[in-house]
């Protein structure tokens, strides 16, 4: 293990300088292969870089939360307007129209229900990622989590094993021990152990010192939406993030548990790509609520 005794927090981000090589659209990919480059690409809009994931996994730990009691009713209307569904394969073959022809972030580990502690991971059989032709696999990285780190760490490897061979890529789901603080510190840890296990998109949170969290990362964040907030502070969130480097959103209960659904993943979209200010898109989706 290495020496601990001099182990110093990282100070300089470079932050506002660009990462040498952007070549390609998406970060840290442009040694990648030409299919990872083509499944990242139906993720990440090439002419912006960003993306608008829409996450309706939830119920695989939860149950039918609120707004996925019926992802037929609740999200499959909402397709035409992510860039991106991340669902598990369940939903995928049971719901989701094969025309839609949007890109697959498929969930791709199995957990226990929150009923009981965490997790113990299962990570699905690639081939059957490669059968729902799905443009990335999610994987969750849980740091912190005494019980279940290593395994997570470890799946998160095998994924990365098998996407690599198959030229898939892997999101990594980043989360945090419960008795650990939400900051940048963590968050940051947790992003970067993704990215260098190979994971090729990472998720994770917004947080105060989040420009440091995206800088140290050498592949592109997307943020996860967490619980729900009032339209206007969602849309900040997303604004914030996007301006402090993240690559785009996953986002779901802010979506979906939103007053107006489509109006709002149409303002978020228009914040992500169009770098909106969250005033104005706030004013957009109230126009798209009333019609
Ligand atoms: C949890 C996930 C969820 O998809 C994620 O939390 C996104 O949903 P929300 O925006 O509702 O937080 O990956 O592992």
């Amino acid at each position: 293990m290495a020496d601990l005794d001099d182990l110093r927090e990282g100070c300089n981000f470079g932050l506002g300088i660009q990462t040498a090589d952007r070549s390609f659209h998406v970060k840290g990919a442009e040694n990648l292969p030409w299919g990872m480059k083509a499944r990242l690409s139906r993720i990440f809009n090439p002419k912006t870089g960003k993306t608008v994931m829409l996450a309706c996994d939830h119920g695989f730990i939860m149950g039918p939360t609120s707004g996925l009691e019926r992802i037929d009713l609740n999200i499959v209307p909402l397709i035409e307007y992510a860039d991106c569904l991340m669902c598990t394969r369940g939903i995928l073959r049971s719901v989701i129209p094969p025309t839609a022809n949007k890109p697959i972030c498929l969930r791709s580990d199995a957990g226990t229900s929150i009923l009981t502690s965490l997790n113990d991971n299962v990570l699905i059989d690639v081939e059957d990622a490669i059968r729902m032709n799905v443009s990335a696999m999610a994987v969750m990285l849980a740091i912190g989590d005494t019980e279940h780190e290593a395994t997570t760490v470890a799946n998160l490897y095998k994924a990365v094993d098998k996407g690599t061979r198959y030229g898939i890529p892997v999101m990594g789901v980043t989360a945090v021990g419960k008795d650990m603080a939400r900051d940048a510190r963590y968050f940051g840890l947790a992003s970067r152990i993704a990215a260098e296990n190979g994971a090729n998109i990472v998720k994770t949170y917004y947080c105060d010192g989040f420009e440091k969290v995206a800088a140290a990362c050498p592949v592109p964040v997307v943020i996860a939406g967490g619980k729900k907030l009032p339209e206007l502070e969602a849309l900040e969130l997303c604004y914030n993030a996007i301006n402090e480097g993240a690559a785009g959103v996953d986002m779901g209960r802010n979506v979906f548990q939103s007053e107006a659904p489509a109006a709002m993943i149409q303002a978020v979209s228009a914040v992500v790509h169009d770098n909106m200010k969250p005033i104005q898109a706030f004013e957009l989706f109230n126009e798209l609520k009333s019609k």
